[in-house]
């Protein structure tokens, strides 16, 4: 990816039936407009992943937003990174607050899902972020980095290329941003923690901000200092909130 273009990633969660599918189709026809300005996203359900990539045409990419680390077997209501590739699909993301949470994914968790979409020829887009406690007591920046260091794939092919997304989680569909410094701060902490696991290379990684991003606060965080793009949720719903945010780039 050219990193002067950002990445506008929609994470829809489990929001959508098979009637949001119009919202990707134009999504997709008004981001012509915008192909050179950046790289487009959206992650709907897995049971939307076909019809949405049929609409797609070349400018919207389409995504899981989880997979499993197993190529297939015995996993019950799981999805594997070779189901998502087989479908078009191109992106993943992988150890969002919400699985790390709710499916009890680890560090380590995270890191093989990641590995498995990298062996699949996706993105893992490889979250990480803080609660409202460890922020309040000063443990975000050592906490966050250590999430990426530990969930991140050990090695990156030539051609293997992975995202990361910074997420505060008291920042998630609250409304509350983080602000522009703290965005900042963590931001240029993960970069040097990528460049020192992956050297140069990790100069080339795009860190995304994920928390309450929408077309009024966007244009502020995508021009933050080491801010590459953003994974937007709630606002991602909406072919009208979602190309707003585009049209702040
Ligand atoms: O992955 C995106 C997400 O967690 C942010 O959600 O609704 O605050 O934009 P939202």
């Amino acid at each position: 990816t050219e990193k002067n273009k950002k990445l506008i990633a929609g994470n829809w969660k489990m929001n959508g039936l098979k009637g949001a599918l119009s919202e990707i189709e134009q999504i997709a026809k008004q981001l012509e407009a915008f192909k050179d300005k950046g790289t487009f996203l959206i992650c709907p359900p897995a049971t939307l992943i076909a019809g949405a990539k049929a609409l797609a045409g070349d400018s919207l990419q389409i995504g899981s937003q989880d997979c499993h680390s197993e190529q297939k077997g015995a996993f019950t209501g799981d999805i594997s990174a070779e189901m998502v590739a087989d479908l078009g699909g191109t992106f993943v993301i992988v150890g969002h607050s919400e699985r790390r949470e709710g499916h009890a994914e680890t560090n380590a968790t995270v890191k093989a899902k990641a590995n498995a979409g990298l062996g699949q020829g996706l993105k893992p887009i490889v979250c990480c972020g803080e609660t409202l406690e460890q922020r309040e007591v000063g443990e975000a920046i050592g906490f966050v980095t250590q999430q990426i260091a530990e969930s991140t794939p050990d090695e990156l092919s030539k051609d293997g290329e992975i995202a990361i997304a910074y997420e505060p989680i008291w920042a998630i569909g609250t409304g509350k941003t983080a602000s522009t410094e703290d965005v900042k701060e963590m931001h240029v902490a993960l970069r040097k923690t990528l460049v020192e696991k992956f050297g140069e290379r990790g100069n080339s990684i795009e860190i995304l901000y994920g928390g309450s991003v929408k077309p009024e606060n966007a244009n502020a965080l995508l021009n933050t200092q080491d801010v590459d793009g953003a994974l937007v949720g709630g606002a991602s719903l909406k072919a009208e909130s979602f190309l707003g945010i585009v049209a702040a780039l």
